[in-house]
């Protein structure tokens, strides 16, 4: 416990980057702090990712008490009376908690009795997150009227101010030019020891020591993603490879904080020197502790493309190392390897090779760097001649024209990107399998299959129509047959299916860490972005062993995670969950933590998932060359260096064609190019679509062709008669079926699922009889006692409804004396009803009903 808690409070400090300090930090004597916000702590964003339930409760305000700092007292006074009678709303309901806080001020008669020679703490929050972007409005991305107020009073009154942001997103930092903010520190969401690690840095218990992981820019409207970020249906991605620093570096555009940025308590004396391995680069780098505090020294390498016929960014992070706690005064070494194929030009023209990978002749240098606007010439490597490092196919590519940002020898000016020549329909055909024939039960079990005493084609082919649609589709959320609270059943979810041997298992959410709606405890890490700011892939991999460890206590087989998108622009509610707007810093942090999982993992959203706002309808409209460099590079990278054996496709399309109905992405570019052979499905509910149309909840078809294994999720998996028509008229087949079918009982052959706990291994059956108990319109937390002689599993009926769109989702838990006895999370709660099993003990129990406010329980029925 004492190691987990000490990596997360190091990695969590990692993510407190400051931005400026003119030495107000760190604070010494009596401090005020202002701020409702510091009366808690931002752990992560909101959504599914930031949904871990926790024991602790932190807060930033208690976590500087308990270090032993004098907090001013009129002010400690006034903010507790306030909190008293306008409590902050920290809800469980899906988005209830608000993005900021209502700032209330401090009234100057208030303001004038505090000391103005104490230091003072400004305590900003912002809580945005999945289904909910970071609106470009006051209370988002700008600060509150409330927050300006407060900002202005303080540091009129007081000589030192600084201001702690514990965002879960970059928002407008432009105050820092109107107001005398002496230290500026972003506090990402560090999870649930991070209001400590916040109180270490401020109080100088620890010096900060992490950058930042993308660009803070002077005004929205100069980040080049801004342009078409708001449009609802087609995004372009006019961006195209110059996302963030790449765009501002080259364009030579100023920024407020540059990537890479960041401060410390302490001075560093870094070099490195370059020499070449072939193709390749191997980058000797020192760093010694020039100033007074011990701190970790991060180190980046940056390099540079020879002139070439496409444009290419002034510099990118190609290497990067935290080489843990330097003393004062001592020095630490490392070596660096460059793999220059980690960072070839795509040429979707032809201007070398047509569909390429290239790396051009010429000079690559490299460059070492204290962020991407403040690097220093370090050395330099030679390729003779043009190589072609890899041949792809033309894939994903667009197929209506738009203009997408072009940098040649500084000079902006436009492009169109090379548009679709490929038939994805002949490929599609192509691709397609002409085994097994359907043999009907040949005695085979999956234990059969698993020790090799048959092959996946023998067991799969007993599977009939049915029994390979319901393998297909994974059920949930909170299914009833595995652990109480998990996002999705799969495997032998039918008594077909578990006649046959196949283990039930599950998978739950998220980035932060276990998410388990049954009221159970989990570790809840810091967030990915606080993750990327460490620049430290052993920090990354190590804490993710702890959620590991939390897999195997609550019977968990994978987590969904780590998200692996881009950080394209600065509002993406989901921000987060993602490490970074470099490719490369998110692929190898991504590969650290499925290494850290053990290839329990589910590296999500694949691709191009860079919003939320109509995330299931928004068509990502973008180059191949942007896909391949930018997009897809950091998925490829986690494949690569990590462990990965699924990923999960994203809600939105990509040129025209959602995720999840994409050939060319799921078969073409993960499997066949990058020889993924693990499995792929689907993001929740996904709607995908026919190229053309608009997506279709649960388009089966068009999934099972596209080579995503499986549907997430539907209550109940079986016979689906939609996807049965489309096999009658040859839009999809059988085989295709079964293909996918197979590699969804690979997948559960692997360690994680062994041994798996069933909980109810057919559905829940249709109670008979009559009811022991009917409780209309239930109110939460109310309780009733209900008789019981007979010991074992009641069936519980829940009907409800809600009033959320259908991509909220809402969890209503079935208390048992007080515990959780079953979970339903739903996010089609209109009429909905549900059935679940209880088990109870000879003897009254108590039951109740607790869930989000915006579910109304009509009825409660229970049976047995
Ligand atoms: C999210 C996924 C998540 C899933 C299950 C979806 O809404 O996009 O990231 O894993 O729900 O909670």
């Amino acid at each position: 416990m004492e190691k987990y808690v000490s990596l997360s409070k190091k990695v969590a400090a990692g993510g407190c980057v400051l931005l400026k300090n003119d030495g107000t930090l760190p604070v010494s004597g009596t401090v005020a702090v202002y701020g409702r916000g510091c009366y808690g702590y931002i752990t992560a964003g909101s959504g599914s990712g930031g949904s871990v339930n926790i024991e602790r409760n932190p807060d930033f305000f208690h976590a500087l008490v308990r270090h032993g700092t004098q907090t001013d007292s009129v002010l400690r006074e006034y903010y507790d009376t306030l909190n008293a009678c306008h409590p902050l709303i920290h809800s469980d309901r899906w988005n209830g908690t608000p993005i900021s806080w209502d700032e209330c001020g401090v009234p100057d008669k208030v303001i004038e009795k505090i000391d103005p020679s104490a230091t003072a703490i400004v305590y900003i929050s912002r809580y945005a997150g999945e289904d909910r972007d970071m609106p470009a409005d006051k209370g988002g991305y700008y600060l509150n009227d409330g927050e300006e107020a407060l900002l202005a009073a303080v540091c009129s009154h007081h000589k030192k101010v600084a201001v702690c942001l514990n965002i879960s997103g970059i928002i407008d930092m432009s105050f820092v030019d109107k107001y005398n903010v002496g230290a500026l520190l972003i506090a990402f969401p560090g999870g649930e020891y991070g209001d400590d690690a916040v109180a270490e840095v401020i109080l100088g218990e620890r010096s900060p020591y992490g950058k930042l992981p993308m660009t803070i820019p002077i005004s929205l409207a100069d980040h080049p993603a801004d342009r078409g970020f708001y449009e609802n249906d087609k995004v372009i991605y006019h961006d195209d490879i110059y996302v963030g620093y790449r765009y501002f570096t080259t364009a030579d555009k100023p920024v407020r904080f540059p990537f890479g940025y960041g401060l410390t308590y302490t001075s560093f004396d870094n070099s490195a020197t370059v020499r070449a391995d072939r193709k390749n680069a191997v980058i000797t780098v020192e760093s010694e502790n020039t100033g007074t505090v011990d701190c970790e020294s991060v180190i980046e390498i940056y390099m540079s493309y020879p002139e070439c016929k496409p444009g290419t960014p002034k510099r990118v992070l190609c290497a990067f190392t935290n080489l843990g706690i330097i003393k004062t005064g001592e020095k630490r070494s490392a070596e660096l390897y460059v793999d220059t194929d980690d960072f070839a030009i795509y040429d979707e023209y032809g201007d070398y090779e047509k569909n390429a990978f290239i790396l051009p002749h010429g000079n690559y240098t490299f460059y070492l760097g204290n962020s991407a606007d403040d690097t220093t010439e370090i050395g330099s490597i030679t390729l003779k001649n043009d190589i072609t490092v890899e041949k792809t196919n033309e894939a994903l590519a667009p197929v209506e024209e738009f203009d997408v940002t072009d940098i040649k020898n500084g000079v902006i000016s436009s492009r169109v990107p090379a548009l679709r020549t490929a038939n994805i329909y002949k490929r599609i055909a192509d691709a397609r399998p002409s085994a097994p024939e359907y043999t009907g039960d040949r005695g085979w079990k999956f234990v059969d299959y698993k020790s090799g005493h048959c092959t996946a084609d023998e067991f799969a082919a007993q599977l009939n129509e049915e029994e390979l649609m319901t393998l297909i589709q994974g059920e949930g959320m909170s299914s009833p047959k595995v652990r109480p609270g998990t996002g999705c059943a799969f495997g032998g979810v039918s008594d077909r299916l578990a006649y046959y041997g196949i283990p039930l298992v599950c998978s739950s959410d998220g980035p932060t860490g276990v998410r388990i709606d049954s009221g159970e405890f989990a570790r809840c890490i810091p967030s990915a972005t606080t993750i990327a700011c460490g620049f430290d892939t052993a920090a990354a991999e190590e804490l993710l062993g702890y959620c590991r460890e939390d897999l195997d206590r609550l019977g968990v087989g994978a987590l969904l995670a780590p998200g692996m998108n881009i950080q394209r622009h600065p509002l993406c509610g989901r921000n987060f969950e993602y490490y970074s707007e470099d490719p490369f810093l998110s692929g190898m942090l991504g590969a650290a933590a499925t290494r850290g999982l053990d290839g329990r993992c589910t590296i999500k959203h694949f691709a191009a998932n860079n919003k939320e706002s109509n995330r299931n309808y928004s068509d990502s409209l973008v180059s191949q060359r942007a896909l391949r460099e930018i997009y897809l590079r950091n998925f490829r990278l986690a494949i690569k260096y990590g462990n990965v054996t699924a990923v999960m496709t994203a809600y939105n399309m990509i040129n025209g064609i959602s995720c999840a109905g994409n050939h060319d992405l799921c078969t073409v570019v993960l499997r066949d190019e990058w020889k993924f052979d693990g499995v792929i499905y689907s993001d929740w509910w996904t709607k995908a679509n026919f190229e053309g149309e608009r997506g279709v909840p649960g388009n089966l078809c068009v999934m099972v062709r596209s080579g995503n294994d499986m549907f997430m999720v539907t209550p109940t998996a079986g016979y689906n008669q939609t996807l049965h028509d489309y096999i009658e008229n040859g839009t999809v087949t059988l085989y295709e079926l079964r293909r996918n079918a197979k590699r969804i009982l690979k997948y559960l052959t692997l360690p994680m699922f062994d041994g798996f706990e069933v909980y109810n291994s057919a559905d829940v059956p249709e109670p008979t009889g009559e009811p022991v108990m009917v409780v209309k319109n239930v109110l939460p937390g109310k309780v009733f006692t209900v008789e019981n002689r007979t010991a074992g599993k009641k069936t519980v009926r829940l009907t409800f409804d809600a009033d959320v769109d259908d991509m909220t989702q809402l969890t209503v838990k079935v208390l048992i004396n007080g515990a959780c006895g079953a979970t339903v999370t739903t996010n089609v709660a209109h009429g909905a009803s549900a059935l679940r099993t209880i088990n109870v003990k000879p003897c009254d129990y108590e039951f109740g009903i607790e869930c989000d406010d915006r579910i109304k329980v009509k009825m409660a029925e229970i049976y047995g």
